[in-house]
């Protein structure tokens, strides 16, 4: 297929742009190759990809970037936490104004067929277990709880300790901050979009991706990349709350292989596929794995905390085996090994 990849020059989009070529597809990349990401040497393109440098909110050069294509994989994005209220603009702006741009685009060049990232916090805390109350849905963490080491999230009928349950695609959405809220927003675009015009929209919701290329040192480095980087410099990791909060780590390469065969074999209406590896891990764990795979100090648990955090995001990603046969090839412990082995000017 002759594929529009945008965000292609991102630490996610590198790696499904890689896996498109191997497939045999055509790409064209749009990218801002926006300064907060992309420092140092620019990135040139492997051959026969054509990179179109622009902004996902530029009207004239998304036109221009959708002729001849056939689908749409839009991974350009503002990522990070969202916790700075000076950065909601931005979010809105670059993540759901951008969609709303490129989506008016595709219908009016009658492109069908779009892949979207968007991201597991936009189920909120999830779903929990409570013994009086069955399946409930936590509320937002209270600042005095988190001040006073209360991380777990209660059942916010009476109050108790909740089993940790995992989320299917059609939790409703809960967003914490102004990433996750742009993350929904951009999927109901896209639905609406969807609906209007015939086409189809395949939302992958990531869990917490790591591996090679993954960003340091910029606002968008996930805990995987501060760990490491912190432990090549010989540092302890400093694991916040108190590194029982669960994330499912999910090799980014996996990520990729869903994400091309979403945009291969999901042809038809509205679907949302959780991208998880199934097996969460806790935050502390992983510091632990990390500090052993490169003998760096043991972690620190500081018991320091963000407020847009959610707790737990773990959920099954049962649909994306079933619908598009899709299997996770990296384990947690290979693929840790092989972050603690890239050399120390790599990413991550
Ligand atoms: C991550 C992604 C987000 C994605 C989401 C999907 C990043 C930066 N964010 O969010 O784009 O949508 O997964 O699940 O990749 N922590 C520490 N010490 C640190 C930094 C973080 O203990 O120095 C903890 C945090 O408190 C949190 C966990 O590690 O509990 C994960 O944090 P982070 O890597 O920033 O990712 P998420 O917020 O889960």
């Amino acid at each position: 297929m002759r594929i529009l990849l945008t965000g292609g020059a991102g630490f996610i989009g590198r790696h499904v742009l890689a896996r498109l070529l191997r497939r045999g597809h055509e790409v064209r990349v749009l990218d801002s190759l926006r300064a907060d990401v992309h420092r140092g040497a620019p990135w040139v393109p492997p051959k026969g990809v054509e990179l179109r440098v622009a902004d996902v909110r530029d009207r004239g050069a998304v036109e221009d970037a959708l002729a001849g294509m056939q689908a749409v994989i839009h991974l350009a994005a503002k990522v990070g936490l969202g916790v700075d209220m000076d950065d909601m603009p931005d979010y809105a702006s670059s993540n759901d104004a951008g969609t709303g741009v490129l989506l008016a685009a595709m219908a009016r060049r009658g492109v069908g067929r779009l892949t979207l990232a968007s991201s597991m916090v936009v189920y909120g805390e999830g779903l929990g277990l409570c013994a009086e109350h069955g399946a409930v849905r936590p509320g937002p963490r209270l600042e005095a709880s988190l001040a006073a080491g209360d991380f777990e999230p209660p059942c916010p009928h009476c109050g108790r300790a909740l089993q940790v349950r995992l989320v299917d695609e059609a939790t409703p959405f809960d967003p914490r901050n102004a990433y996750a809220t742009s993350k929904a927003a951009q999927e109901h675009y896209a639905a609406n979009w969807a609906r209007a015009t015939g086409g189809s929209a395949a939302m992958m919701r990531y869990h917490n991706v790591y591996g090679p290329g993954m960003p340091r040192d910029t606002p968008y480095a996930g805990v995987a990349s501060i760990f490491a980087s912190a432990l090549r410099a010989g540092r302890a990791p400093q694991v916040f709350e108190d590194g029982g909060q669960r994330r499912d780590f999910i090799h980014v390469a996996d990520v990729a292989a869903a994400t091309v065969l979403a945009c291969e074999r999901h042809a038809g209406g509205v679907d949302a596929f959780n991208v998880g590896s199934g097996t969460p891990r806790t935050v502390g764990g992983m510091a632990q794995a990390l500090a052993d795979a490169l003998r760096g100090p043991a972690p620190v648990v500081t018991g320091r905390y963000r407020l847009g955090d959610v707790r737990h995001i773990t959920a099954d990603s049962a649909r994306l085996r079933d619908v598009l046969g899709w299997r996770p090839e990296i384990g947690f412990e290979a693929g840790m090994a092989e972050l603690a082995a890239l050399p120390a000017g790599a990413a991550a």
